[in-house]
């Protein structure tokens, strides 16, 4: 193959694509492929797409039109969609866009390089069957050289409504213990200091490896990785996303609580803050449920850093039934809310219902809903004010030379003054002296 080709990835969507095009620009790079921040210079394009809502799907139809257009001018382009719109469209996607070479689903991000070889060799290749994943066996191309994400369970059994999710990714498939933790050692060996361990529904862990039963308790729970990978040499922070409440535990806040390795940070979606709401959307609990579930990380951690998503808008959701997502929000004061207008997406089954509400009224809500949550982050993040925070330092601020940035344990964005060449990848202590709803200035001491 000729060595001297560039290629260039843009991904779209979750930290799941993320992790997925960093150990696809790995298998690039294997095959000796160099790569191009600008996608006009590169002879191999990949687009990591995401389908979640409407609109995400349709950016990256824009995107990829462009470079189609390009192709007809460059037929030695490579041209490839991977990813969740790619799983979803399939060979539909090749009858909208015939310049495609490679049309692969989520599943298939470790068999690039296989893949390729048959596009190179001059097919047109559609990869969207499921598969058994298996362990990647090159290095990934990671964007930083100080946190990493850990993939530890793929895909999702869950139903929510809703959700495309699992129609793209899967059914669950867990990694064994030993992978996840000869990745982290590796990571820890490389001078890495924070890992983000990855999964859908992450508190499914383990429940499809032997020796687990599917009901009663398994061998292999999140919580037991936790305990088992809490010691690799060098990784100084763990933290795992993402949480489901139907599944949390209260051992896993207790690990929590007792490994000084994991982070105090939670990202647990509860979606709405009403109970029929949440009954049709097939979560599986209740509003009050959700509240207990916080009240005992609380309880263990007072100061735990608490995030979650929602969604306003949901088929049938009354202004009454809104309100209760808006109580929910001004009760627990997160510090951090990721909130989306409910978009019907194709295959799930709430897209077919008939009690679908206007665009206006979902638009209003979200802007209610978005105007109650910087609200109730500025008020949280003042709690930090004047308090010393150990800061993992990854970066120059990119706004202001003169200072670098980090994260805290909870993971709010920190600015200071400070000389990045001595403080890149060290964890230092930091007055807090200003505070904005979603990061933090302070001094180091
Ligand atoms: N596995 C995670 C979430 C994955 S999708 C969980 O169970 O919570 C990320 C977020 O996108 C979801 O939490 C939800 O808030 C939002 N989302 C998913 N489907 C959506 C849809 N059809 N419309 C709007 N938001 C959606
Ligand atoms: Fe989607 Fe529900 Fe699975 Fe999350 S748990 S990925 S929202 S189906
Ligand atoms: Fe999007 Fe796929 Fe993630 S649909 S949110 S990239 S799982």
């Amino acid at each position: 193959m000729n060595t001297s080709r560039h290629y260039h990835i843009t991904t779209f969507g979750c930290q799941m694509n993320k992790a997925d095009s960093e150990r696809m620009a790995g298998i690039l790079e294997d095959m000796g492929m160099k790569w191009s921040e600008d996608p006009e210079s590169a002879d191999l394009i990949l687009y990591n797409t995401c389908t979640i809502r409407d609109n995400a799907e349709q950016k990256v139809y824009s995107y990829i039109g462009k470079q189609a257009k390009r192709k007809q001018s460059q037929p030695d382009l490579t041209l490839i969609v991977a990813g969740c719109v790619a799983q979803q469209e399939g060979e539909q996607l090749l009858r909208r866009v015939p310049e495609l070479d490679l049309i692969m689903g989520p599943q298939h991000a470790n068999r690039l390089g296989d893949l390729l070889e048959q596009v190179f060799n001059g097919s047109q290749v559609v990869a969207t069957d499921s598969v058994y994943i298996e362990e990647d066996i090159t290095k990934p191309r990671r964007d930083s050289a100080i946190a990493a994400w850990v993939n530890i369970i793929y895909g999702c059994n869950e139903r929510c409504t809703y959700c495309v999710v699992p129609n793209v990714r899967g059914i669950e498939q867990s990694r064994t213990p030993e992978a996840i933790k000869a990745e982290m050692t590796e990571l820890g060996q490389q001078g890495y200091k924070e890992v983000t361990l990855l999964g859908q529904n992450i508190d499914a862990y383990g429940r499809d490896l032997p020796g687990s039963t599917p009901s009663g308790r398994h061998k292999h729970t999140l919580t037991d990785l936790l305990y088992y990978v809490s010691d690799v040499p060098g990784i100084e922070r763990i933290r795992f996303a993402t949480s489901h409440p139907r599944y949390f535990t209260e051992r896993l806040i207790k690990a929590c609580y007792e490994l000084p390795t994991v982070c105090e940070h939670f990202h647990i979606p509860f979606q709405s803050g009403d109970n029929d709401i949440l009954k049709a959307m097939s979560r599986g609990y209740t509003h009050q449920k959700y509240r207990q579930i916080i009240d005992k990380i609380r309880k263990y951690m007072p100061d735990a850093s608490i995030s979650a998503d929602a969604i306003v808008g949901f088929p049938g959701e009354t202004e009454a039934q809104f309100e209760n997502t808006l109580k929910l929000v001004e009760d627990i004061g997160f510090d951090r809310l990721n909130t989306a207008a409910y978009s019907p997406r194709p295959g799930t089954p709430a897209a077919l219902w008939d009690n679908q509400i206007e665009e206006s009224v979902k638009s209003d809500r979200l802007q209610r809903l978005n105007h109650l949550v910087s609200q109730k982050a500025a008020e949280r993040s003042q709690r930090y004010l004047n308090t010393i925070q150990e800061i993992l330092v990854e970066d120059l601020n990119p706004k202001n030379p003169a200072q670098v940035m980090g994260r805290t344990r909870g993971n709010h964005l920190t600015f200071f003054s400070g000389n990045i060449e001595q403080l890149k990848a060290q964890t230092v202590k930091v007055k807090i002296t200003e505070t904005r709803p979603f990061s933090l200035t302070g001094v180091i001491i």
